[in-house]
Formats: C-alpha cells, structure tokens, sequence
C-alpha cells in the first residue's frame, strides 16, 4: 500500500532535523516540494538542500506541487480556508495517484512541525477517509518556530506552573489583551502586538529564526515596538517575504 509521510523539518535550518526525520527521509522515494510563488522561493530552496544534505540513494524523486492562491478577503476568512483547503485536496489526491506507486512512500516535508498551524494532517487524513486512493500515513514530528524561538531568546516557553496559549496575529487583535498568561502569536503580518491593551508587556519577538538571516528583538513592548516594526520592514523589503513570531509576557521572572 502507498505510504505518506509527513516530516516535520523545523523552522528554517537544515540542522534542525531529528533523526527520525532524517530516517523518514530515506524512506521516500518521492517528495512533493511546494511552489508557493517566487518569494518563497528560499523555502523550497531549504527542502531540496535538506533532501540533498540527509539522503544515501539519489535516487528519489521530486514532484513539484503548484499551492492554489487563496483569497485573502478578512470578511469571509474561514470560508476562504476552507475552499482553499478544498482545492489542495483535490490536487493531492491526483498527485498521490499519478505520482506515487502503489507500494511506494512519498513524503511531505512540513514547516517547523506538522501539528501546529498547518493543515497538512488534516487534508491528507480527508482524503485518505475518502478512500478514491488507499494509502497509509505517519506523523514525524519536528521542531517548531515556537520552539526555537524561545531557545533563541534564552526563555522557558512558560513561567512555572503557568499556561501558554498559542494563538495568531488576527486573534490577538481580536482579543487585545493576553491576561496572565504566556501568548505566543504567530502568522502575524499586521504587527498586531501594536493592537493590545496591555500597557506594561513584555515581548520576545524573532524573525527567519534559526536561519542566517535571523532577528530577535525583546523587551518592554512599549520600548521596542517601533524598533521591531523597522526591523521588520526593513528585511520584508530586502529579502521579499517576512516570516516571524514572538511571546508576549506580563514582566516578572521568566
Ligand atoms: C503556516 S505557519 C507554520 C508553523 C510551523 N508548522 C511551525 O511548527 O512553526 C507559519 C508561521 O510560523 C511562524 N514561523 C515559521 N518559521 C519561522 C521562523 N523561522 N521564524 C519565525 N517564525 C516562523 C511564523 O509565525 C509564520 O507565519
């Protein structure tokens, strides 16, 4: 039976990879290597390098995925995932059956890790429950951006005993506040950090961590903010696209 796999690589460094990861790797004879326009194309760039870093037989194969546009109207967010999930499905499970044998393993090499904030679990589990091709699936976890982020800045993720919520750009501007707990905001292009109530947060800000390219900022968020805005635009101009997290804490020990 066709084998998936969906390989959790880290956010952004090819060092990143659990040996699991790296076995997983060598067990694929096929990748699906998404093409998401060509800003990311630095992103693609690090999948093959880690194919090419991690894999003994050269043998594999690469298929290139071409990621559906999504609409980006805020009115109608959900519907628009939706939708835009719809089509990555339908296109997957063409690819799984033209591209992949049926006793052949493919693999998905996810972001950071597959569990968080990333719908691959869920569209490869919908089309396997449709059953128009068989397959089985593993889940190779990796590490994610949060991860890395708070090792980046020296931080545990929580205080003791405490909570951490894991959220997005557009909820935290929905919400305004994160009370006492830890916040950890990501898929944020609006800066909603600007939007929060909170007069006396503290905030641990990175971007492409892990990379070359990396920029970490923290501090009283009242003190930095116009620093990380700068910095963010500054290397949203030069390098064409923009990947970053942060954790906002009420101060008191870390
Ligand atoms: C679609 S989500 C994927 C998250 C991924 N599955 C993970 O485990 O980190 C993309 C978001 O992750 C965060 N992210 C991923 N890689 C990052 C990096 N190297 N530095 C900072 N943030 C990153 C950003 O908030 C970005 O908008």
């Amino acid at each position: 039976m066709r084998k998936v796999l969906i390989i959790g690589i880290g956010p952004g460094n090819a060092d990143y990879l659990t040996i699991q990861a790296i076995e997983a790797l060598n067990r694929a004879d096929v990748f699906v290597i998404p093409d998401k326009g060509e800003e990311k194309a630095d992103l693609r760039r690090l999948r093959l390098e880690i194919c090419d870093r991690y894999i003994k037989d050269e043998n594999y194969r690469l298929v290139e995925f071409k990621t559906p546009p999504r609409s980006k109207d805020p009115a109608n967010y959900k519907r628009n995932v939706e939708d835009w999930h719809a089509r990555i499905e339908r296109d997957y499970q063409r690819l799984l059956a033209e591209n992949v044998g049926e006793d052949e393993c493919v693999g998905f090499l996810a972001w950071g890790d597959p569990t968080l904030y990333d719908s691959t679990l869920r569209i490869i589990e919908k089309i396997r429950a449709r059953g128009v091709v068989a397959f089985d699936y593993e889940v190779i976890p990796g590490i994610s951006s949060i991860q890395a982020l708070a090792a980046r800045h020296r931080i545990p993720l929580n205080r003791v005993g405490g909570s951490v919520r894991i959220t997005t750009g557009r909820k935290l501007a929905e919400e305004r506040s994160i009370g006492a707990e830890t916040v950890a905001v990501m898929l944020d292009g609006e800066q909603s950090f600007r939007k929060i109530d909170d007069a006396d947060v503290d905030i641990y800000w990175g971007a492409y961590v892990g990379t070359p390219d990396e920029i970490l900022v923290s501090g009283r968020l009242a003190d930095v903010a116009g620093e990380i805005e700068l910095k963010r635009a500054r290397a949203r101009q030069e390098k064409g696209w923009m990947m970053d997290a942060y954790l906002l804490r009420a101060p008191g020990e870390t």
